[in-house]
């Protein structure tokens, strides 16, 4: 079977960069991303594309080779169901907040809509791809769905997960480690699994595709957020014990990442992971090992993230208790708010939770971050539900650029690892701000001693 046609529903962060490598590497393939949410579909067509909703470092351009050639954004779902071979899934797979396994298992409403409109609309055999990360056995819901609401056509569910990550998304999608198909041992399910391992032989060598059966393919991706988030987890908890003993984390990180046996990445103490997956991946994970009685493996997975939630706590209590324990109407100038660097995306963001807590302080937050607007960071807050919305927008205050947003403040937080950050001129920042002038730097990613000979107070992590 030969791909010319793909649908993608959900034009996100994933389903976005994807569809339009897919798409950049195989003009042979019409690929068409829809999504229900009208403004960001427009957003994808902007006729510039510096202005697509997402910012990722080299995506821009790949929209502007791709769009319109064989790349498409529409909000008319039925009709790209309609026409396409293969129809991916990347619609997003929050945690529940209500209900049975509210605040830990996955929400499947938005899957589950997806598989009734694939149903509803097919009028020829599909092939249906989990592009979402989903709990094992996701698949087996989708297929019943399918096949009891279809027409009477034949479905091949493959699980296809993606492993990128934000702020680097174009050259991991350009350049995998690995591309991962899971689906059935049957020969129609093994045809399905070969057409898709064709779409991504386009540019990926066969090596690297791995093809395996669809609950090792669902599972392997819980499986590899855990552990990638478990790294920083523990990294932190030793951040802790050097500051109790004058090791420096760096160097320790450094030290152990020499072993070719743990690696050197992955082991950047910080302020706490933030992301929309690690935490929801985890806590997924979490639910379904409980679900099967196995509590031992939930509670032991269940630690990385409260080991994460006491990180960012400590770094909030470290700057009440070293401004004099009060920060109450003093100004603390955030510097970054996305939950990494080179992203606009501040889902799960440490800082949304470290402002939460200084702002129960009386603190007066000014935040400057080269991607994150204004409005996007008080929806963050208001989202937390600690305080009223004209309450949140009294207290937080934005600036275009760091120089104005650190003048006259108690103390800056560094909460993001922007590159700029390492480039400014320190000492005109601290000329400007009130003696004496703190620094509490979440990210490890200035240079203390510097810092310190021009006068600032400065705080890394785990030093
Ligand atoms: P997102 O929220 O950015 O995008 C999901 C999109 O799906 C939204 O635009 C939403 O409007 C749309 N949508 C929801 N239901 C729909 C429906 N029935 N029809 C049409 N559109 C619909 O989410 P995301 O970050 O792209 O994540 C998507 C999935 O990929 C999640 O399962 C996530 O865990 C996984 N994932 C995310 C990343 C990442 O870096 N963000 C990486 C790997 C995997
Ligand atoms: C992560 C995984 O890295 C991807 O492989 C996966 O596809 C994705 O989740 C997903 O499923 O959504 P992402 O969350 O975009 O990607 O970004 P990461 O680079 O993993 O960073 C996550 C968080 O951990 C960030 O807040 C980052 O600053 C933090 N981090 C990362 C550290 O604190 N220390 C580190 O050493 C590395």
């Amino acid at each position: 079977m030969k791909i010319t046609k793909i649908c993608c529903i959900g034009a996100g962060y994933v389903g976005g960069p994807t569809m339009a490598v897919i798409a950049q590497k195989c003009p042979h393939i019409q690929v068409t991303v829809v999504d229900l949410n009208e403004q960001r579909i427009t957003d994808w067509n902007d006729p510039n594309t510096d202005n697509i909703p997402i910012y990722e470092p080299g995506l821009s351009e790949i929209v502007a080779e791709a769009r319109g050639r064989n790349l498409f954004f529409s909000t008319e779902v039925e009709k790209a169901i309609n026409e396409a071979q293969v129809i991916f899934i990347s619609v997003n797979t929050p945690t529940k907040t209500y209900g049975k396994g509210k605040g830990m298992a996955a929400d499947l409403k938005y899957i589950e809509l997806c598989a009734r409109q694939i149903a509803k609309v097919a009028k020829e055999n599909k092939i249906v791809v989990e592009k979402s990360t989903l709990p094992v056995r996701t698949a087996e819901a989708i297929k019943s769905i399918l096949d009891n609401t279809g027409n009477g056509v034949q479905f091949q569910i493959l699980s296809n997960p993606e492993f990128l990550a934000e702020g680097t998304a174009v050259t991991d999608l350009l350049n995998p480690d690995r591309i991962l198909i899971g689906g059935d041992t049957t020969p129609e399910g093994e045809e399905a699994i070969s057409a898709l391992v064709d779409v991504y032989a386009n540019w990926v060598d066969k090596e690297k595709i791995l093809t395996t059966n669809v609950w090792s393919s669902e599972l392997s991706k819980l499986t590899a957020n855990a552990f990638l988030a478990q790294r920083i987890s523990s990294i932190n908890a030793m951040s802790e014990l050097c500051e109790k003993t004058g090791a420096d984390v760096n160097e320790v990180a450094r030290a152990i990442g020499m072993d070719s046996r743990i690696g050197p990445k992955f082991l950047k103490a910080s302020v706490g992971f933030g992301g929309s997956c690690f935490q929801k991946d985890i806590l997924n994970l979490v639910y379904i090992a409980k679900s099967y009685g196995l509590n031992e493996v939930a509670d032991y997975w269940e630690q990385v993230i409260i080991m994460n939630d006491h990180q960012k706590k400590r770094f909030s209590s470290k700057i009440v208790q070293t401004l004099y324990n009060t920060v109450a109407d003093k100004k603390i100038t955030f510097l970054g708010w996305a939950f990494k660097k080179d992203t606009n995306d501040t889902r799960e963001s440490a800082a949304i939770y470290v402002a939460d807590d200084l702002i129960n302080e009386q603190a007066k937050i000014t935040v400057y971050d080269p991607k994150v607007s204004k409005i996007k960071i008080l929806n963050d807050l208001n989202y937390l539900e600690t305080r009223s919305a004209e309450e949140n927008h009294a207290t937080v205050s934005t600036f275009a650029n760091a120089y104005d947003a650190c003048k006259d403040a108690h103390a800056i937080a560094v909460l993001t690892e922007w590159d700029e950050f390492t480039t400014y001129d320190w000492q005109k920042i601290y000329d400007s701000m009130h003696k004496p002038a703190f620094l509490f730097d979440g990210r490890n990613i200035l240079d203390a001693k510097k810092l310190e000979a021009i006068g600032f107070i400065y705080n890394g992590i785990g030093s």
